[in-house]
């Protein structure tokens, strides 16, 4: 039971990296690069997180863990269909960041719902293991959404005034690298192991 609730939180994380990799191409055409890396950042993170979590069920079960094709998770096509980058213009941009940040926050209010739902029920089956893993990706949904949410309502604040938003996106091109950084630092036990193996080189 607890292997088919993990297995479709599995098939939601193919569509959330959908969903990621969509936004960042639309951000990417409308020539806002900051915001584009924060979803690049993003579909990097989560793509780790899959991997924890396919990780957790052959660890668990001993089982492959079997993708599905995502589904169409249709945000990038029906904003950008039939534009062109030159022909772009200034209300289109504006519609276009509006319409994006709209649907990341819908998409992650409703994983949010599935997770918590899909906990309880790892609670419910008495299979603690199992919803304490699946609390991880609670928290960490609802610390991507509180962020989210707090970015929306700054840009609410000015209408999304596009040269303020254009103006910020070298700061969140530096805060994306940064932070893509940090997904990929060596682990601390690494480190004791590689100094241990650079001080036996050294005799
Ligand atoms: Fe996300």
């Amino acid at each position: 039971m607890s292997l088919q609730i993990l297995g479709e939180i599995n098939k939601n994380y193919l569509t959330a990296l959908r969903v990621h990799d969509e936004l960042s191409q639309v951000f990417e055409f409308i020539g806002l690069q900051g915001y584009s890396l924060w979803h690049f950042y993003q579909y990097l993170e989560e793509s780790c997180t899959q991997r924890k979590i396919k990780a957790y069920i052959t660890d668990t079960y001993g089982v492959y863990c079997v993708d599905e094709a995502p589904p169409n998770v249709n945000i990038g096509e029906p904003l950008l269909k039939g534009k062109t980058r030159k022909g772009l213009k200034i209300e289109t941009s504006w519609d276009i960041v509006k319409k994006a940040f709209a649907a990341y926050c819908a998409f992650e209010e409703k994983n949010l719902q599935l997770y918590q739902q899909k906990a309880l029920q790892a609670f419910q089956n008495g299979d603690i293991s199992v919803f304490n893993f699946i609390s991880d990706l609670v928290r960490d949904v609802k610390n991507e959404l509180t962020y989210l949410n707090g970015k929306m309502a700054e840009l609410a604040s000015y209408n999304y005034e596009m040269a303020q938003i254009s103006a910020e996106q070298d700061t969140y091109y530096e805060r994306y690298t940064h932070l893509i950084g940090t997904l990929f630092k060596p682990k601390e036990q690494y480190h004791h192991y590689n100094s241990a193996v650079s001080k036996l080189d050294d005799v």
